[in-house]
């Protein structure tokens, strides 16, 4: 039986019950729910791949994942980026085993096959009679997402060839996502390469976390709010129950914790030299929350997660706002 004809509508929509605020813990843990995710959601939505500010020159490529497909992000000219499946077409060798660099092109390491940074099949080291005329070379092509785009340097790829286009996909989350990426004229820059976690976890744990667990906050974090903020935790719990959580529809989410209105506190935590350039990129709705931004997490669907928060880094010194982004990647049900 194909996984996907496992389980019929009735049954999956029994795992979640809206009206009770329940689910079932088997969607955390359940292999053959995992793989349908694999099949259903990685192999459909809209994934995060990488920043635009980590592949800046041509040839630039970095190493990611798409679900469980290893691909590769690569700019291709200035104005064109592939996202390329990392699998050879003659045997399935990886192709690509660094995880960023610069080339003209690939070699795969296995029998030789070269491919150009558009994933063009340009030269084979079997093509001396070998297969004689069995094989149509111009089909062995890469294997290349269907669509690839991008919005505020956040590239995203997909393998459906019917998905809506990125900016359908986002909607109004790009309200949010201008609110920490296109704040100012120049956007952000990604710093060095990933750090990468292992969790004894399913991945939607995080994007859960980021999309809408507010209330986790005053318990897990609280410790570190009053180390790294200065903030003590019946304030952090006020804050909390004055905090936003917003769906931002197409399954993004997020929450948004601002300071009272009437606190005088403005851009609490943000470098002053950023705050003209906010005020003059920024809509004037969005520069009304961006001034009591206190911290903000949010979660494109599926597993793309950004959280933008002050930390003092020097007891009694003032906190600064650092944001970093959270990619969670599916390996097993019960591994991420
Ligand atoms: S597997 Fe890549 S050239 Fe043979
Ligand atoms: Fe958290």
């Amino acid at each position: 039986m194909y996984i996907n004809e496992q389980f019929g509508p009735a049954e999956i929509a029994s795992w979640v019950n809206v009206d009770a605020a329940t689910a079932s813990r088997r969607i955390f843990s359940d292999e053959a729910i995992f793989q349908l995710e694999i099949e259903r959601i990685f192999g459909n939505a809209w994934l995060y791949i990488g920043h635009e500010s980590e592949i800046p020159a041509v040839g630039d490529f970095v190493t990611r994942l798409m679900g469980k497909d290893p691909v590769i992000l690569v700019r291709v000219t200035e104005n064109e980026i592939a996202v390329l499946l990392n699998s050879c077409p003659h045997r399935g060798a990886m192709l690509c085993q660094a995880d960023a660099g610069n080339g003209k092109g690939l070699i795969c390491p296995y029998h030789g096959w070269a491919f150009s940074n558009a994933g063009r099949l340009v030269a084979t080291s079997t093509d001396d009679g070998l297969y004689a005329d069995r094989v149509d070379f111009r089909t062995l092509d890469l294997r290349s997402a269907a669509k690839v785009s991008s919005y505020a340097g956040l590239i995203y790829a997909t393998w459906n060839a019917d998905a809506p286009s990125l900016d359908d996909y986002l909607g109004d989350i790009r309200w949010a996502i201008d609110l920490c990426f296109n704040r100012t004229p120049g956007g952000v820059e990604v710093l060095g390469a990933p750090h990468r976690w292992e969790m004894g976890s399913n991945w939607k744990i995080g994007p859960i976390n980021f999309s809408g667990d507010g209330p986790h906050f005053t318990q897990l974090h609280g410790p570190i709010a009053k180390v790294t903020q200065g903030i003590e935790k019946p304030d952090l719990r006020a804050a909390l129950q004055a905090s936003n959580s917003i769906s931002w529809g197409n399954g993004h989410n997020g929450v948004i914790q601002m300071t009272p209105e009437d606190s005088g506190i403005a851009f609490f935590g943000q470098d002053p030299d950023l705050i003209p350039l906010m005020e003059q990129t920024l809509q004037p709705d969005q520069l009304a929350v961006r001034k009591r931004i206190l911290q903000a997490v949010n979660n494109v669907f599926p597993n793309h997660s950004w959280t933008h928060n002050p930390v003092s880094y020097t007891p009694g010194k003032p906190p600064v706002h650092f944001l970093a982004m959270r990619v969670w990647q599916p390996v097993a049900a019960n591994r991420t």
